[in-house]
């Protein structure tokens, strides 16, 4: 599924491309499934083109799991058979594709407890969720998180993260996905529609926002002394954090090995759970591109590739 050009949802082609060849270092993975993140609709429409300055035409989709089908040189850890996850390279060609390549620094075995559909919701959203958290935010058991958009993908990996942390959760959702949270560990619940969420929290000591907007503006007043306002979708003005003796941070996330080694062992533990909210074979990425576009999103939403 390639895009030659930005724009609408037609502009996603399904057609033959060639098959990727791995470098020193890299490997190669057929692809079972591919996770759909907010990044892939960005991407084609050009929102994010003087960033990430893609050659066209380019495929989509970063998320993926699947099996190792071929090792460039000096690959040393991976080998053909591994059955694999990865954040690919977002510089790069993604994976919505029956094939994709990606430096072994960045490609982990997938959990063993779970099927490919499942393993590729995890890696963008998971690694966000991680390195937001425990990275940016320092989060510390005992410490109180609000965080935004808790039923989204990024959310709901985040309020089961924060809460393996032995952190106090909050979340934001509408109120549909109450239960949903509770369920995956929330400990208060704001429905964002009926409730202004900065009258009721007070001294967070870490928010993490997947809103951006108004959302980030009215979160400030919730950090208590030395807060910290993590956002993933806009950039926190670090003079608003001087004035009000707060920190900042914004996140753009790493692919990392390791760490989605950490998180599928969590996974296969039965301490963290991917939600998938809806399967999409490949050939209908844009069906999927459009309800990821909805924001409503509860979980993740995967395409079924092999
Ligand atoms: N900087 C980075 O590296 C990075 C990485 C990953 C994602 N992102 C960005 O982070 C954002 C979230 O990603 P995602 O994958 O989690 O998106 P998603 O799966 O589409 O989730 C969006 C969620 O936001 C909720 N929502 C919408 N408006 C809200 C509001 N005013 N208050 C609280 N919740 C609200 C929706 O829940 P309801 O149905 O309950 O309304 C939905 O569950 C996207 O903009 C994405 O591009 C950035």
């Amino acid at each position: 599924m390639r895009i030659h050009e930005y724009g609408g949802l037609e502009v996603l082609k399904f057609e033959e491309a060639p098959c990727p060849r791995p470098q020193a270092g890299e490997v190669l993975i057929r692809v079972r499934a591919a996770g759909v993140n907010p990044v892939d609709w960005k991407v084609r429409k050009g929102d994010a083109k003087n960033l990430l300055k893609h050659s066209l035409p380019l495929i989509p989709g970063w998320d993926v799991s699947g099996i190792v089908v071929a090792t460039g040189r000096e690959v040393q850890r991976l080998k053909v058979g591994d059955e694999v996850y990865s954040l690919l390279d977002i510089y790069r060609n993604g994976a919505y594709a029956e094939y994709a390549v990606m430096r072994e620094s960045a490609v982990a075995l997938k959990p063993s407890s779970i099927d490919d559909i499942h393993s590729a919701a995890i890696p963008m959203a998971a690694l966000t969720a991680w390195q937001s958290l425990f990275h940016a935010g320092g989060l510390q058991a005992g410490q109180k998180v609000l965080i935004h958009g808790a039923a989204g993908g990024v959310g709901s990996f985040a309020v089961q993260l924060a809460r393996w942390k032995g952190a106090y959760v909050i979340g934001t959702a509408s109120g549909e996905n109450r239960h949903f949270l509770s369920e995956l560990g929330a400990d208060e619940i704001i429905d964002y529609r009926r409730t202004s969420f900065e009258t009721v929290v007070h001294g967070a000591d870490v928010v993490l926002d997947t809103i951006g907007g108004d959302t980030l503006l009215r979160s400030w007043g919730v950090l208590g002394v030395n807060g910290i306002l993590v956002s993933i979708a806009d950039q926190p003005s670090p003079e608003e954090a001087l004035k009000r003796d707060v920190r900042q941070a914004f996140v753009f996330t790493m692919p990392m090995a390791t760490e989605l080694a950490e998180i599928a062992a969590l996974v296969d533990a039965g301490r963290l759970r991917p939600v998938v909210d809806t399967v999409v074979p490949l050939a209908e990425a844009r069906r999927a591109q459009m309800l990821s576009q909805s924001g409503h999103t509860h979980g993740k939403i995967v395409l079924q590739v092999d």
